[in-house]
């Protein structure tokens, strides 16, 4: 096991700038998603850690070795790609053997773990198999059980699940989170997908454009926001941000009347979860929100409207009277004092809650 400490990576591809020195540390047996949209330079940076790629500038450290100059065999590590490349021309069993294989292991070391590693991914049937005879989320599991095989110190991967239907995606996320659990392997996975994020990792690290913004607990990057980016990247649907004046430390909206925080410029940017919005009769309590549509998602209504000309999303538990949930009713929604986040009008948080 190992931990994998990226030092002011920097890469640039002639004039674009894919990475702008990128500093991350990533502890022994951790479980770290690197989130962020498409474009952003997630593939550039774990190639870049995998040896695949050369950086600009930076060091990459795995354990106590600096394996920045090192060549990606020589690095103690196993990868996962996006397009998981399993070799048609070999059964399921010699593609997880595959890299064990190429170590020079024993016979009997292949063997042992090659039922280890087809055990946890649930592939034990399908060893003599060629991969044109199994489903996509089965050659998903053997190019995982490959990786895994070899016991890497480290494990890379490049949006492993983006090939797969939503329910089997759903179900191998669980299934790799187990697996990595129980491994203890230092973990580095690639997604643009926020759920995947949310669900999997110990800890997330947002990126844009070439950059690293907030690293933190999957809590940590629900609650606490560091930027407006994060806010509306993270969440589904994304944080409602109300940009509104600062009045001798306060703001109104409508009958509501809310503090600001200790030294809040004259604009800022109110930033509010969906979920944390309750509604309310009483006027002066809460948010005056007109409804434009009301959606139906299994236990909740999603309703999108404005608020002061605003847009602004809002979940109510289903079986809210529906009368109340007709387009055009002016609602009263009641935010959690709690759990909003300010920040100032660049969208950059104003302080750090408990
Ligand atoms: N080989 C390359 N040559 C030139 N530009 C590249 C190359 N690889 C990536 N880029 C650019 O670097 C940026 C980051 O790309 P990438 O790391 O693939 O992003 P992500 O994986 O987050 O979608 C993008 O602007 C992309 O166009
Ligand atoms: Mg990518």
């Amino acid at each position: 096991m190992a931990t994998i400490e990226i030092d002011g990576i920097t890469k640039r591809f002639g004039e674009v700038q894919a990475l702008a020195e990128v500093r991350l540390t990533v502890a022994d047996g951790e479980f770290l998603a690197l989130l962020g949209p498409s474009g952003c330079g997630k593939t550039t940076l774990l190639r870049i850690i995998a040896g695949l790629e050369t950086q600009s500038a930076g060091r990459v450290r795995i354990g106590e070795r600096d394996v920045s100059d090192l060549p990606p065999r020589k690095r103690g590590l196993a990868m996962v790609f996006q397009n998981y490349a399993v070799f048609p021309h070999l059964t399921v069993f010699e593609n997880v053997a595959f890299g064990l294989r190429m170590a020079g292991a024993s016979k009997e070391r292949v063997t042992a773990q090659v039922e280890q590693a087809a055990a946890l991914l649930h592939i034990e049937a399908l060893l003599k198999r060629y991969p044109a005879q199994l489903s996509g989320g089965q050659r998903q599991r053997v190019a995982v059980a490959r990786a895994l095989a070899v016991e890497p110190a480290v494990l890379l991967m490049d949006e492993p699940l983006s090939n797969l239907d939503a329910l089997l995606r759903l179900e191998m996320r669980a299934e790799l989170k187990a697996v990595l659990e129980a491994a203890g392997t230092t973990t580095i996975y690639v997604t643009h997908d926020q759920t995947e994020a949310m669900g999997l990792a110990d800890r997330i690290a947002v990126m844009q454009a070439g950059q690293v913004v907030q690293v933190g607990s999957p809590s940590d990057i629900y609650d606490r926001p560091k930027t407006r980016f994060v806010g509306g990247f993270v969440g589904s649907p994304p944080m409602n941000f109300l940009r509104l004046l600062v009045e001798d430390g306060t703001v109104t909206i409508g009958g509501l009347r809310l503090d600001a925080p200790a030294g809040a410029p004259s604009e800022v940017l109110l930033g509010l979860r969906a979920e944390d919005l309750t509604m309310t009769q009483d006027a002066a309590q809460g948010l005056p929100f007109e409804l434009r549509v009301a959606e139906l998602l299994g236990p909740h209504v999603l309703l999108t409207g404005t608020v002061a000309g605003q847009s602004m999303r809002a979940m109510v538990p289903a079986g809210t009277t529906s009368a109340l949930l007709k387009p055009g009713t002016v609602l009263h929604l009641r935010p959690d004092r709690e759990r909003m986040s300010w920040m100032n009008d660049e969208g950059i948080a104003l302080e750090a809650r408990p």
